[in-house]
């Protein structure tokens, strides 16, 4: 029995016990936190620069520069960044911006290409960063090309996932940030994927939007059309590796387990349960072969607005014109899902915490996930001072502060 079967076998068997139960998974005690800290403008500031600048954010699948000389221009909060694989078929990340005079080389999108040639006055660089032309270079004078190669970024391929820290210089050790979620996401084999779309949306403050990917207790309530259907609400398993989060959810179908030997129910996934898995700070992957999406959260221009970017991807790709026609009313089915009952829903929230910003807020104890999350922000926001946070507190609910 592989471990991941034996890991997986025990989160049907607890989700198994939750529906059977009519319960959920819960930690000790309800956690309250101010609504400012979803509005104040320096902690959010504070968030960009401790959080989404110094840790290692998954930009680009891999699949979606498979080729040498592919790229993927992106502006994650407005920063412009590329991502190029070179003639070596390497992947780096640049800084998306021209070492004369700061042009944006490239705008968003993907495409291949042997060298980048800057709009503004045609400077070229190679896909691997280097400076290889200066136009009418006998006329510009004294240029350091070697040391003028586009500035690159911490970049680290694995697992069909390219990582990248949005600060030129900082060491990137994704191996260890992502501890024991690596094998969980190398199992997936992402990079046999195929690569459908990315879409954006927009919503209210990053850390709403981030809430509502880490609990099942709003699904009857918010999407009893299209969420309940499959998944009851409010029976979740949670499993935390650093600040990572497996979060498991039981299909109404997980009662089928009972017909299936017990060895075999580690292999039930999307089947009977299905897996919501989230990397800290801002990504959120529902896999299953029919659909599957993948979430990146960026804080957008001010503190009460996000910009996630919403991407698509399928076991094999599309036989003709009209399977691609069906992947695409699937993209874009779920696509509405999110858009029209979670982040609408989170707008509303905004409007909320905005009328009342010296209110407290509450997360339950079956929203345990959403604790961890922002014990998890506070962690980073003090600088790593702080003790690591543990996902359940077993302690009895009186003998809590
Ligand atoms: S700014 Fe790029 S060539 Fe001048
Ligand atoms: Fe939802």
């Amino acid at each position: 029995m592989t471990a991941m079967r034996e890991a997986y076998g025990h989160v049907a068997e607890k989700l198994l016990e939750f529906v059977e139960q009519r319960t959920t998974d819960q930690t000790g005690a309800t956690m309250q936190v101010p609504a400012r800290a979803y509005l104040d403008p320096e902690q959010w500031q504070r968030e960009i620069d401790l959080i989404f600048k110094r840790l290692p954010l998954m930009l680009a699948l891999t699949i979606e520069l498979p080729n040498k000389g592919d790229y993927k221009a992106m502006e994650p909060m407005d920063i412009p960044v590329l991502i190029s694989r070179g003639a070596d078929g390497k992947a780096r990340a640049f800084l998306n911006v021209c070492r004369h005079r700061a042009m944006k080389l490239l705008d968003e999108g993907t495409g291949n290409c042997a060298r980048f040639s800057c709009p503004y006055h045609g400077w070229t660089y190679a896909s691997d960063g280097r400076l290889v032309g200066v136009a009418e270079a006998s006329t510009f004078g004294e240029v350091d090309k070697p040391a003028l190669g586009l500035q690159e970024l911490p970049c680290e391929e694995i697992a069909g996932m390219i990582f990248v820290i949005l600060t030129p210089g900082l060491a990137i050790d994704v191996r260890s940030f992502l501890g024991g979620m690596l094998d969980d996401l190398a199992a997936l084999r992402l990079e046999t994927w195929y690569f459908h779309k990315t879409r954006r949306m927009e919503g209210a403050n990053w850390k709403v939007a981030y809430d509502g990917y880490l609990e099942g207790y709003h699904f009857q309530a918010a999407h009893p059309e299209t969420v309940t259907p499959r998944t009851p609400s409010n029976r979740a398993y949670y499993e935390a590796f650093g600040p990572h989060i497996r979060l498991g959810y039981p299909q109404h179908r997980i009662v089928e387990l009972r017909d299936i030997p017990r060895e075999d129910w580690g292999l039930r996934e999307n089947l009977n349960y299905d897996f919501i898995r989230m990397l800290f700070p801002n990504f959120a992957m529902f896999l299953a072969p029919e659909m599957c999406q993948i979430a990146q959260l960026y804080p957008g221009r001010t503190p009460g607005t996000n910009v996630t970017m919403m991407s698509y991807i399928f076991p094999q790709a599309p036989a003709g014109e009209a399977e691609r026609k069906t992947l695409d009313e699937m993209s874009d089915f779920f696509f509405d899902v999110v858009e029209r009952e979670d982040y609408h829903m989170g707008l509303r929230v905004q409007q909320g915490l905005e009328a009342a910003p010296d209110a407290q807020i509450t997360f339950g104890r079956n929203e345990l996930g959403n604790q961890y999350f922002h014990k998890w922000v506070d962690y980073y926001l003090a600088g790593g001072e702080l003790p690591e946070p543990a996902l359940r507190d077993t302690r009895p609910e009186a003998a809590l502060p």
